[in-house]
């Protein structure tokens, strides 16, 4: 996610624009940049002149900058950046401006056929300044308004003009956008759209504002107006509308900035951690967007750079991470093994960078990363690639060592994580190996009913993480009751071994109790000597083929007077009658019920290391990106 905010009013808009980008740096603070217009006798055409100044790093960087060469003017857009198309940097940094710097544009949000328009317009000449997709955007319009001008500038032309260009430029991309766009040629207003990326107008006393959240325009507007999809806005300084996707106007609701909806940057939320927990449902919508093809059943990704008939000779793929992503990792290996039915291998990439395993030529490595920056996975991935071996990166942060260095890869689109502890990123890496394990199952024998019915599935995700979420009441008590526990036991079967691990772990790091995660069946082989009254088991325990199997090892612990947790469907019965707690999810199929059942196990970590006083998003001794071996 970026921040995104604009101003146009009777005011300097430099100071209004850094303030508020301050205020959304939790969004995004690789690169920050601003563009404002002034009227002045040494301008050009019209007497407008655009000012730019973008930096790379915190927004600290930028405002040092204007300290030193202040961009002047009353109307301006602003932004703060996580990278998404490009890696951090003073040129990829927003606002991007039109080849002919007449229009500049910020936006927060994903093009995804920003290559195929990027190429068709370098094919007619456009020089591109950057490597973001967002500035396919600027020279669009550009390009589009020089057309409807043809060169006229110094005519007073309508705003409407402006605004049918802006219109008929969104209707080429596909994807997702919150845009704010600013043009010399009409200096007396802004223009918003939103499509997929929340977008808010700020309503004040002769000036108005746009923000991406309203947290930026804190003490700023009086009331906000919540931006819908496909909605066009139209600020000047004394006044403002909103348009539908047919350009006719629309009534529109304000609403007071609520207080506890400016809180600092992390919204309502009192964590990250929390709030990138309540983030899920949006963040794999942000992750499925433009992948997912009912037409042909199947998965289609970017960035692959991979011939398909290359991927059908694929004999085995390795996948190589590091924590939370390694258990993601191994969720992949059942993933790809039954809907693929290609050979797995999941590899500690500590381990795998210096292992020296036997690789054949028809294997891939695929090193999974939210940071893109842990050391001993691009180790791991540099390895495999000085070995001659494919490689490809899942990587939530783009431009990032991992994901330059990979031979390909998938973005996971889940935004800025910045609590330490890995949650939506967790989720966010099992979906994209859902959808990679239907992309090569499609490429091999899984039949296009089959495919249809797990892009189906995979779409009601979202909403089931959603209605999951509503257990965090039920998941506080249980907290209260355990969170003096010095160990715990995770367990499960199958595709919820690697759960119980992602359970412990997350445990561990934020509330430092001991857990130790295990597949349900091992616990006779040893670990059953630990359980007691003081130790408690999770037990995970959705319907599957071998639920029986886990009720006995359940059994096995009550009889030893372990306490029992267990994450159930909706309406269990038989489990309830046993178990001492237990949290109800909605019942999905098999192979997705990683992603519904982690979400408890993630709620409850949370609650006991709040309840132990535990600081959540800086755990100590953790790094959010461990960059040294
Ligand atoms: C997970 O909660 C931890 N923060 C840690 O295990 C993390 O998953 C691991 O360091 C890997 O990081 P990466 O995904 O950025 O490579």
């Amino acid at each position: 996610m970026c921040g995104i905010v604009g101003y146009i009013g009777h005011k300097e808009a430099e100071q209004i624009l850094v303030t508020g980008l301050h205020r959304l740096e939790y969004r995004g603070y690789d690169s920050s940049g601003v563009a404002t217009l002034s009227v002045g006798e040494d301008a050009p055409a019209r007497g407008v002149r655009m000012h730019l100044r973008k930096k790379a790093g915190r927004i600290a960087n930028l405002a040092r900058a204007l300290r030193d060469d202040p961009a002047p003017g009353c109307v301006g857009i602003s932004h703060t950046r996580w990278a998404t198309h490009g890696p951090a940097n003073d040129h990829n940094a927003h606002p991007h401006v039109s080849a002919d710097g007449t229009v500049a544009v910020v936006h927060n949000g994903v093009v995804e056929n920003y290559a195929a328009i990027k190429k068709q317009l370098v094919s007619e000449g456009v020089e591109f300044a950057s490597d973001t997709d967002t500035e396919v955007i600027a020279q669009l319009i550009g390009r589009e308004l020089d057309a409807r001008l043809d060169g006229n500038g110094d005519a007073d032309v309508p705003v409407s003009v402006f605004v049918d260009v802006l219109s008929k430029c969104l209707r080429m991309f596909k994807g997702t956008y919150g845009l704010g766009v600013i043009s010399s040629r009409f200096p007396g207003v802004i223009l918003g759209a939103r499509l997929g990326s929340p977008l808010v107008v700020g309503i004040g006393e002769n000036e108005h504002f746009l923000a991406s959240d309203p947290a930026a325009l804190i003490g700023k507007a009086d009331k906000v107006v919540y931006m819908q999809d496909n909605q066009l806005a139209v600020l000047t300084a004394d006044d403002w509308h909103m348009l539908d996707h047919d350009r006719e106007r629309v009534s529109t609701t304000q609403h007071a900035i609520e207080a506890e909806a400016t809180e600092s940057d992390r919204g309502v939320y009192e964590h990250y951690m929390l709030k990138e927990i309540h983030e899920q449902p949006e963040a794999i919508e942000n992750a499925l967007r433009g992948r997912l093809d009912e037409a042909d059943a199947t998965a289609h990704f970017g960035g692959l750079n991979i011939d398909p008939r290359r991927l059908r000779e694929v004999e085995r793929i390795i996948l190589t991470a590091c924590g939370t992503s390694y258990h993601a990792a191994l969720v992949g290996e059942y993933l790809l093994e039954e809907f693929a039915r290609i050979p797995v291998e999941v590899e500690y990439a500590s381990e795998f960078r210096y292992r020296n395993p036997p690789i054949d030529r028809n294997t891939i490595v695929i090193a999974i990363t939210q940071s893109g920056e842990t050391a001993d996975t691009l180790a791991a991935l540099r390895e495999s690639k000085r070995k001659g071996h494919t490689t490809l990166a899942l990587c939530n942060v783009v431009g990032s060592s991992i994901a330059r260095e990979a031979d390909g890869g998938v973005y996971l689109h889940a935004g800025p994580e910045i609590g330490v502890a890995s949650t939506k990123a967790f989720t966010n890496q099992v979906a994209v190996l859902t959808m990679l394990a239907l992309y090569f199952g499609r490429l091999r024998h899984l039949s296009s009913l089959q495919g249809m019915k797990m892009v189906e599935e995979l779409r009601s995700v979202p909403d089931l993480i959603r209605r999951t979420l509503r257990c965090e009441g039920q998941v506080k008590r249980i907290a209260e009751k355990y969170a003096h526990a010095t160990n715990f036991l995770y367990l499960g079967r199958q595709y919820h071994y690697p759960v119980a691990l992602e359970g412990a772990l997350k445990l561990k790091e934020i509330s430092y109790i001991h857990a130790e995660g295990y597949p349900a069946a091992e616990m006779k082989h040893g670990p059953i000597a630990l359980v007691d009254a003081q130790t408690p088991s999770v037990f995970m325990m959705p319907r599957g083929p071998i639920f029986d199997k886990v009720m006995s090892n359940l059994q096995e612990v009550k009889a030893r007077h372990g306490p029992v947790i267990a994450i159930v469907d909706e309406g269990e019965e038989e489990v309830s009658e046993v178990a001492d707690d237990v949290i109800e999810i909605p019942a999905v199929p098999e192979y997705l019920q990683p992603l519904v059942s982690v979400v408890p196990l993630q709620l409850l970590a949370y609650h006991i290391a709040l309840l132990r006083g535990c600081d959540v998003d800086k755990p100590r001794n953790l790094a959010k990106s461990v960059t040294v071996e």
